[in-house]
C-alpha cells in the first residue's frame, strides 16, 4: 500500500498533484467558485466584514497563506489565529464575522472549541476539512472538503497542500458571492489554480537533489528558514516539518525580521533555507530577499535557496540552489513547500527515524 515506498509519507508527498486536482475538482460552476455545503444565504456572505482563520499546526500555516489571498481578492480584513489562543482570548465577533476553521481531521479539540466559542458569539463558521462528516464540519455553517484522501503520515504533507488550495477556493468563493471579482476574473484565477498540479509534478523532480542535500544536513545542529510575503508561512512550515520529523532545532522567520534579531544566530556553516519570491512578481520583494541572502552568506551561513527557474540573480549567493517552476506569486506556496517536505523526510530517514510516526506526536489531537 506504500506504493513501493519505504514510508507512507514519501508516497503521500508524491500524491500531491492528484490531491490538489481533487481539491479543485467541481468547484467552478457557472462562473462562480462554490463550496461543498452552504447552510447560509449568499446575503450572509455578502454581509461579512471580517474573517478569522483558526487552526493548529500545519493547518495554521495554510491559514497564514489564506490571509494574503483573501485580503487581496476580497478586500476583507483577515486575522489568522492559533485555535488554542483564539479560544481563550476575547475575540471581537458578531454575525458579520466569518470564522474559517481549517482542520485535516475535523476533530482537533482546540479548533472545535474555537468554533463553538465563535458560534456562541453569532459568528458564521466555514470548515475546511479533509474528513467527511467529522465534528468540525458538522458544527459549521458551510463546508469545503479538501478531498486529499486519507493521510497516514503523522506530519501533514498532501493534506497541508490541499488545505492551502482549499483556502484559495474560500477566497474565490467569497469574491464570487460578494461580487469583488467579475466571473471572468474568478475564471482566470481558477484556471491558474488548475495549472498547479502540473507545476507540483515538475517540482517533485527535485527530490533526488534534495535527498542528497539531506544527507549532508543530517549532522547540522540547527536549520533556519526565511521567507517573506507568502514565502513566510512556507518558511514556518519547512521548520515545523524538520522539528516533527528530524527532531532538529529549526525556526522559520519573516525575512524582514532578520535584522531585528535572528541575524545574531548566523554563524559559520549554519544552514539557512531561503524561499525566494518570483523575480517577475513584485520586484521589491525579490530584491529585499536577495539582500538578506547576501547578508547571511557574508556572515558564513550555508545558503540553501529555493528560487524560480531562470532566476540567475540568486546564483552567486546560493551554496545550494533548488529550482521551482514559475507560478503566480500568490500561489507559490503550492510548489515551494514541496522541497521542504522532502528535505525533512529525507533528513529523518538519514538519521534512521520513523518518518511516518514521529515520537510524541499524534495524527489527530482530540484533547485541548
Ligand atoms: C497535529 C498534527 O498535532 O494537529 C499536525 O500532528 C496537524 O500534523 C495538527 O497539522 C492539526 O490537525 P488538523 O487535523 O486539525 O488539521
Amino acid at each position: 500500500e506504500k506504493g513501493g515506498h519505504e514510508y507512507f509519507m514519501l508516497k503521500e508527498i508524491e500524491e500531491q498533484p492528484e490531491a490538489l486536482a481533487n481539491t479543485l475538482r467541481g468547484h467552478f460552476v457557472d462562473g462562480r467558485v462554490v463550496l461543498d455545503e452552504q447552510r447560509l444565504a449568499d446575503q450572509d456572505l455578502r454581509d461579512i466584514d471580517k474573517v478569522f482563520v483558526v487552526a493548529c499546526g500545519s493547518a495554521y500555516h495554510s491559514g497564514l497563506v489564506a490571509k494574503y489571498a483573501i485580503e487581496h481578492w476580497c478586500r476583507l480584513p483577515v486575522e489568522v489565529e492559533l485555535a488554542s489562543e483564539f479560544r481563550y482570548r476575547d475575540p471581537v465577533l458578531d454575525r458579520d464575522t466569518l470564522v474559517v476553521a481549517v482542520s485535516q481531521s475535523g476533530e482537533t479539540a482546540d479548533t472545535l472549541e474555537a468554533i463553538r466559542h465563535a458560534r456562541e458569539q453569532k459568528a458564521r463558521v466555514l470548515a475546511v476539512c479533509n474528513t467527511n462528516g467529522a465534528q468540525i464540519p458538522r458544527e459549521s455553517d458551510a463546508v469545503l472538503y479538501t478531498h486529499a484522501g486519507p493521510e497516514i503520515g503523522v506530519a501533514s504533507t498532501k493534506a497541508f497542500l490541499a488545505q492551502v488550495a482549499a483556502n484559495y477556493l474560500v477566497g474565490l468563493a467569497l469574491a464570487s458571492a460578494r461580487g469583488t471579482k467579475y466571473p471572468d476574473e474568478v475564471a482566470r484565477e481558477f484556471a491558474e489554480l488548475e495549472a498547479m498540479p502540473q507545476a507540483v509534478s515538475t517540482v517533485l523532480g527535485t527530490a533526488p537533489q534534495v535527498r542528497e542535500l539531506a544527507r549532508d544536513l543530517a549532522t547540522a545542529k540547527a536549520v533556519l528558514f526565511l521567507g517573506r510575503h507568502v514565502g513566510y508561512p512556507v518558511a514556518l512550515e519547512g521548520a515545523l516539518k524538520l522539528k516533527e520529523l528530524a527532531y532538529m532545532h529549526a525556526e522559520g522567520f519573516a525575512a524582514g525580521e532578520l535584522k531585528h534579531g535572528p541575524i545574531a544566530l548566523i554563524e559559520e556553516g549554519l544552514p539557512v533555507v531561503v524561499v525566494m519570491p518570483s523575480p517577475k512578481g513584485r520586484a521589491v520583494l525579490h530584491s529585499k530577499l536577495l539582500s538578506n541572502i547576501r547578508e547571511i552568506q557574508a556572515r558564513g551561513a550555508r545558503t540553501i535557496v529555493i528560487a524560480e527557474e531562470g532566476d540567475d540573480t540568486v546564483r552567486p549567493f546560493a551554496d545550494h540552489l533548488i529550482e521551482i517552476p514559475a507560478v503566480p506569486t500568490l500561489l507559490q506556496p503550492l510548489v515551494s513547500t514541496i522541497p521542504l517536505q522532502v528535505l525533512a523526510a529525507e533528513i529523518a530517514r538519514a538519521k534512521g527515524y520513523d518518518v511516518d510516526k514521529p515520537r510524541n506526536l499524534a495524527k489527530s489531537v482530540t484533547v485541548e
